[in-house]
Parts: C-alpha cells; sequence; structure tokens
C-alpha cells in the first residue's frame, strides 16, 4: 500500500459522533506542521449537533452530516463512501465514531481506515473501554490506535500507549488521562501511516526493510 505521494497532500476524512477532542488534536498537529503533507479533506458526522462538527466549522473545514436514523447501514454508508470519495479522502480517521461500519465501507477503504480505542487492545474492546478497565483492576491502561478491519476494535495495531493506573485514580481520572496520550498516539499513527516507512506484516505493523 503506497499511501504518500511528493505531488499531492495524504488527505483524512474525520469521521465523528461527539465533542472531537481527538479531531482537534489531529488539527493541530497538521496547523502546527507537526504532520507535513497531510491535510484534512473533510469532517463527517452521523450527529447533527456533535460538538466535534462545530468545532470543524469554526477552523474553516469542510463538513458533512448524514443522520443514520431510518436508513439501512448500507444506504447509509454508501452516502458517506460516496462523500469521502468526492473528497478525495486517502485515509479515513474514526475519531469517537460510534456507528459500525458496514462491510461495504470497509472494502471501499481497505488498510485505509484507523480508529482509536481507549484501551489497550486487544484487551477491553466495545463500549465504556476505560470503565471496563478501572472495574477490572488493571494496573496499566493506555490507548490504541490499529487499522479497522471486520470485526470490532480488531485490526492491526499501528501505535498504543499505556500508562500506569496509580490508586488514587477513579474512572472518570483514568479516562481523562487516557484521552491525553489518545491525543499523541493518534497523530503519531497518522504520521507512521503517511511516512510510507511502515508495512503491514501479518499482524504487526513494522518498519520496511530495503
Ligand atoms: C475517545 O475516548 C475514543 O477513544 C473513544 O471515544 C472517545 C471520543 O472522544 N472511542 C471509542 O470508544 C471507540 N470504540 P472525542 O470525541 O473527544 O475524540
Amino acid at each position: 500500500m503506497e499511501l504518500a505521494s511528493k505531488d499531492r497532500p495524504l488527505c483524512l476524512g474525520i469521521l465523528l459522533s461527539g465533542r472531537g477532542s481527538n479531531f482537534k488534536a489531529i488539527a493541530r498537529s497538521v496547523a502546527e506542521g507537526r504532520l507535513p503533507g497531510v491535510e484534512i479533506a473533510v469532517v463527517v458526522s452521523n450527529v447533527a449537533d456533535a460538538a466535534g462538527l462545530e468545532a470543524a466549522r469554526n477552523l474553516g473545514l469542510p463538513t458533512a452530516v448524514f443522520v443514520s436514523k431510518g436508513r439501512t447501514r448500507a444506504e447509509h454508508d454508501a452516502d458517506l463512501i460516496a462523500c469521502l470519495r468526492a473528497h478525495r479522502v486517502d485515509l479515513v480517521c474514526l475519531a469517537g465514531y460510534m456507528r459500525l461500519l458496514s462491510p461495504e465501507f470497509i472494502a471501499a477503504f481497505p488498510n485505509r481506515i484507523l480508529n482509536i480505542h481507549p484501551s489497550l487492545l486487544p484487551a477491553f474492546p466495545g463500549l465504556e473501554a476505560q470503565d471496563q478497565a478501572f472495574a477490572y483492576g488493571v494496573k496499566i491502561a493506555g490507548c490504541t490506535v490499529h487499522f479497522v478491519d471486520e470485526h470490532l476494535d480488531h485490526g492491526v495495531i499501528v501505535v498504543q500507549r499505556a500508562i500506569p493506573v496509580p490508586e488514587s485514580d477513579d474512572a472518570h481520572s483514568l479516562a481523562a488521562r487516557i484521552l491525553v496520550e489518545e491525543h499523541i498516539a493518534y497523530s503519531e499513527a497518522i504520521r507512521r501511516v503517511a511516512g510510507g516507512e511502515y508495512e503491514i506484516r501479518g499482524r504487526r505493523y513494522v518498519k520496511r526493510v530495503g
């Protein structure tokens, strides 16, 4: 897979459903020159009043809303695919996008969809991962950025960041500290994918040799 090109920036399509702090961290990395050759082509949401969308508009970025209610997953995702293609998106970044993607969507962007999950996968997939980790009593927590495949929170891992869980933590403070790591991890993962120096080998994302 060759994503990087000297002639054209790598275009991101961000999908979000909520406050969009991961999106904002990515936008800051782009604006501050920490993701050279990368630009955000469009920010898309399935939630019309998502705070992240408002933040994208305030940054002057193109936005789109596709409300999923009353539509099949395939119908909804067909609109999404068309929108991302119209904006020439190379890499889709799920940033708190709380809706499962159809197989058609995943096939449309093979190994070109990243997701961030607030646990050290494969531990605690699914919803409220930080609460799951805290309730389980883990001593180390963290976040994962991974490629999306057809299974939930399962694809090849690009970046993980780990933090200790002190006894003074509660579920809320733990989630807040994981979020700080998420904001670092997502830009690092995009840098790796955009840079063209890494490749997928089996389940591993490793530096190319030669
Ligand atoms: C983040 O913690 C992200 O890891 C999580 O939703 C939050 C979105 O926050 N995603 C998942 O749990 C996906 N399974 P944000 O809107 O501030 O980026």
